[in-house]
């Protein structure tokens, strides 16, 4: 049919024409479309995928039975939200797979900055416990408003934000995750890193806390903690609005000889190499 159509164009026109066909969308959502095959098409297609979409429908029907509170969501758009972050927890659920299959260093912890109600704390705990990757997954927020002496200028609209969280919500939410150990270290980073048990050593790290400063000191504390072959996720890296915390990463970054991975999602990856 398009071979026919060139054809006639040709003739009428007297040239040849590039036809561009857009192919069905197969997703959208975090202001992304994309219309490549996404990995949990048709159940997905190999080990990881399935896995990865065997826990995305099993979180799903938790939400809808009011198992799994997200309080960051309205009630009533709470599952549209989630299906629309699916690409976003696809990438958190594979570097979260691939940090617990790296070898040596013994247990393999995890840390997330910024976990809110822990929606991706369910994804990456699940990946680990797939592997039995051993350790343990602590949890670091501040469960209370975002405070103004940790964000820039340009950020300063967030103070005050995720003051309605409620820590105990967030461990239900885990609760439903599996046996996982989690260490919950509630207070504001950087300061809490001096007051808590840390880890001595991390395979995965995932940074998502919407400010700059304590991004940078994260990535800083951990660093040196970070084993070989470990994953570091950075969840605000491209979006419009966090421009200083891409800035300051790029050049943390830069002055360690670190190539950086950027996602359509606006997520970024870095590794420690061995
Ligand atoms: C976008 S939310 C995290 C979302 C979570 N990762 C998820 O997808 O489910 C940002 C979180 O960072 C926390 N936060 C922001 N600044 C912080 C700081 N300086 N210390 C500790 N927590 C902070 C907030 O309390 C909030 O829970």
């Amino acid at each position: 049919m398009i071979n026919l159509f060139k054809k006639i164009a040709k003739v009428l026109l007297g040239r040849s024409v590039i036809v561009d066909i857009v192919p069905p969308i197969q997703f959208v959502g975090w202001k992304m479309a994309t219309a490549t095959c996404p990995p949990w098409s048709n159940g997905g297609s190999n080990a990881l995928a399935i896995s990865f979409t065997n826990c995305d429908t099993e979180l799903a029907e938790l939400i809808a039975s009011r198992k799994v509170i997200l309080s960051q969501f309205r009630p009533a758009s709470v599952s549209t939200e989630v299906m629309q972050l699916r690409w976003r927890h696809y990438i958190v659920y594979w570097s979260a797979t691939v940090a617990s299959r790296i070898a040596g260093g013994g247990d393999k912890n995890f840390v997330e900055m910024g976990v809110c109600d822990g929606l991706t704390a369910w994804y990456a705990s699940r990946a680990r416990q797939a592997l039995n990757c051993g350790g343990e997954f602590f949890l670091y927020d501040a469960w209370a408003g975002m405070r103004s002496d940790l964000l820039t200028g340009s950020e300063g609209a967030a103070v005050g934000s995720y003051s309605y969280l409620d820590i105990e919500n967030t461990k239900r939410n885990l609760a439903s995750c599996g046996p996982d150990k989690f260490v919950y270290i509630k207070g504001y980073i950087p300061e809490s890193f001096s007051q808590a048990r840390n880890p001595e050593k991390i395979a995965w790290m995932h940074i998502d806390l919407n400010s700059s400063i304590p991004t940078i000191e994260s990535l800083k504390f951990f660093w040196d903690r970070l084993l070989p072959g470990g994953v570091i996720l950075l969840d605000d890296f491209a979006w419009p609005g966090y421009e200083d915390t891409r800035a300051e990463v790029e050049k943390w970054c830069e002055n360690l000889h670190l190539d950086i991975l950027q996602f359509p999602t606006g997520q970024a990856l870095i590794t420690k190499q061995f």
